[in-house]
């Protein structure tokens, strides 16, 4: 009995009652609004053409000509190889930590990524970001990563997410490691902006907010991961329960990359075309703060003289009205959609995201009432690859407060009383860019400031903002490790025609041999497979001659030269021609044929 003490009449109001509460609980169920379907926001375009900073930082697929990405730049210098298992992408982000510490991960098992589907208790999406600054030495500018280099893997979709800055172009690039799975060839592609940008609104890293009930810094949350797998031990080498300061030190860690953007914008809107003493002004109200925070007066001269010339920039800053056709959809800039357009004002993206309690969601008289209308996401359903946006819609949505793709109001809108571009700015500068400046100038501010008073005019022009370019100006020639792209192969965007062999059968072997490291390959030296039709890369192939040399195994195995065989000894491409045996070697001697012979090694 439900009611055992209650008279009939009593029973007839609380059963009315009940039914009652329950229609309510629908209408607020069905009232919460969802957000848009995910391909039609993408397809608002960010046509935001009459501000300065969108002339100066496009908003592209592919980086702007001659810069890159920060996480290409490391590819790089690790010799043209993404690190498989993701564990050893976890490493060498370590092994470049002067500290010698992990980067920070997280595990979110029940997350809102894209690839939310694809990951579950027992397949926990990992976030990682590089936490550290290198010191300065000789004629080298330190790796500075912090802030500017963010993954996202999920296992079960063969593919890591990255999010990094591209230091030359003043802009966070969105890219993908395709096919990252074992034996098989990863890729690494430009993403496309547009769909990245429907929840990463302001091309920005973004982040829920405490007390992060996503992330394993919450125990019930590790406890269910423990669960799921079946054991306690490390993930990829995280660890399944961690403190929740690491969760904490992810979000800021993605704040402080947020307000890059910003920063660029008030180097560049908010002192416009023009504005070069503007700028001038920001940055050496920028180096007083770095030198001493605490006594760094807001309200000095200098700083209100800085806040004049912004007037000047925002009172010529023409920001036309605009014409609102469909509140809900319209395609407004980058960071500003569906917010209402400040007439003059810079927004600041809001990074943050409402906490989320995938496992709080199901309990109590709430969690039962949501459980009979939504379903749960079964694992491996919806998007298998950041492509596939029709299989993304099929999921159960969420609440629009929760979900990402819901249209975030801007954390902030500066003006030109605002001085947060000097504090934007600092952050970009490492300890010891600071000390080497102190250092040059006699640990002297005042000479400091003069310093950057005789900068040629030119530094300050319109262009985005770089630590390392104003490094130089001050410091004279000094080089980044992240920074020149002579060296680098032309950027590939996603969703590019993989190579289909059809006239050429002996490129096959290469395919499955070679293409992972020499197709794609972010080092230019090392793309001389990347032409765009079969004929190319077959003409590609018979002009590099030092193939017919790296793949004969049986006259250099043994010697010197037996670190230049190819596919390299330690790849999965060399252990299946080694397991396929004599197989394996008909495979290499055909590849070899198909260069003409001549001896170069
Ligand atoms: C449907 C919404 C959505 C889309 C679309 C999306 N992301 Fe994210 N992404 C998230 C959320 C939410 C987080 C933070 C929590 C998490 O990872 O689960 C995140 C986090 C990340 C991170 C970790 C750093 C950070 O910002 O917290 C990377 C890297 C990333 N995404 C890359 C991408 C790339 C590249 C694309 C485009 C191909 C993309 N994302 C598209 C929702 C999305
Ligand atoms: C797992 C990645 C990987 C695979 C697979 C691979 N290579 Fe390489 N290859 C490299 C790397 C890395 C280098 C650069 C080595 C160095 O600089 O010491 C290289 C260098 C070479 C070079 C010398 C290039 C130069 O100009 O110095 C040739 C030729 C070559 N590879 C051919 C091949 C062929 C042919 C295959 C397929 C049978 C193949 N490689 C498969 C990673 C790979």
């Amino acid at each position: 009995m439900l009611f055992p003490t209650v008279t009939r009449k009593q029973k007839y109001f609380i059963g009315v009652g009940s039914v009652l509460t329950f229609l309510l609980v629908c209408l607020w169920m069905t009232s919460n609004q969802t957000a848009p379907p995910i391909s039609e926001l993408a397809k608002t375009t960010s046509n935001n053409d009459h501000y300065l900073s969108s002339k100066v930082i496009p908003e592209t697929d592919l980086p702007p000509e001659g810069t890159r990405s920060l996480f290409d730049h490391l590819i790089v210098q690790n010799g043209g190889i993404v690190p498989y298992p993701y564990s050893k992408l976890i490493a060498m982000l370590k092994e470049q930590n002067p500290a010698g510490t992990e980067p920070i991960s997280l595990l979110i098992p029940n997350g809102r990524s894209l690839l939310k589907g694809q990951a579950d208790n027992a397949h926990p999406r990992v976030v990682t970001t590089a936490d550290f600054e290198v010191p300065n030495n000789g004629a080298n500018l330190g790796f500075a990563p912090r802030g500017q280099l963010f993954f996202g893997f999920v296992e079960n979709g063969n593919e890591i997410e990255v999010v990094s800055y591209n230091e030359a172009a003043g802009r966070f690039e969105f890219q993908l490691v395709q096919d990252y799975c074992k034996d098989c060839s990863p890729r690494i592609v430009y993403a496309r902006r547009a769909i990245c940008s429907t929840c990463h609104q302001g091309g920005t890293p973004i982040f829920s907010q405490r007390p992060w009930s996503e992330t394993n810094g919450q125990p019930a949350t590790a406890t269910a991961i423990a669960a799921g797998r079946g054991n306690n031990d490390p993930y990829e080498t995280v660890p399944i329960s961690q403190p929740l300061s690491f969760s904490e030190r992810f979000d800021q860690l993605t704040d402080v990359g947020n307000f890059f953007y910003a920063s660029q914008r008030l180097w560049l809107d908010g002192c416009g075309e023009k504005g070069n003493d503007c700028r001038r002004k920001m940055l050496s109200l920028a180096f007083q703060y770095l030198d001493n925070a605490g006594s760094f007066n807001p309200n000095s001269s200098e700083a209100n003289e800085l806040r004049k010339l912004q007037e000047v920039a925002f009172a010529t800053t023409d920001i036309p009205e605009r014409e609102v056709k469909d509140k809900k959809y319209t395609p407004l800039p980058m960071g500003l959609q569906g917010a209402p357009e400040p007439k003059k004002g810079i927004i600041v993206p809001e990074s943050d995201l409402a906490n989320r309690d995938p496992i709080g969601e199901k309990q109590g008289f709430k969690g039962w009432i949501r459980s009979l209308f939504t379903r749960e996401i079964k694992f491996g359903e919806g998007a298998r690859d950041n492509e596939d946006l029709s299989s993304f819609e099929k999921l159960p949505p969420l609440r629009r407060e929760l979900d990402p793709l819901t249209i975030r109001q801007p954390k902030q809108i500066l003006g030109p009383n605002n001085i947060d571009g000097v504090y934007g700015l600092a952050s970009f500068f490492t300890e010891t860019d600071l000390k080497n400046v102190s250092e040059q100038n006699g640990y002297d501010i005042k000479r400091i400031i003069t310093k950057i008073q005789t900068l040629p005019n030119e530094v300050f022009d319109p262009k985005p903002f770089s630590r390392v370019l104003i490094l130089q100006a001050l410091l004279g020639k000094k080089q980044y490790c992240c920074y020149n792209t002579a060296e680098m192969s032309p950027p590939m965007v996603s969703g590019g025609p993989p190579l289909e062999i059809k006239e050429h059968p002996e490129l096959q072997a290469f395919v499955d041999n070679c293409f992972s490291c020499h197709r794609g390959n972010p080092a230019k030296r090392l793309n001389f497979m990347g032409g765009a039709t079969e004929n190319e890369v077959l003409e590609q192939i018979k002009a590099k001659k030092e193939i017919r040399d790296a793949l004969d195994w049986e006259r250099y195995e043994g010697t010197d030269k037996s670190s230049k065989l190819m596919p390299p000894r330690n790849s999965v491409q060399y252990r299946k021609l080694m397991d396929a045996g004599e197989e394996g070697k008909k495979v290499l001697q055909k590849m070899r044929d198909t260069v003409p012979g001549f001896f170069n090694f």
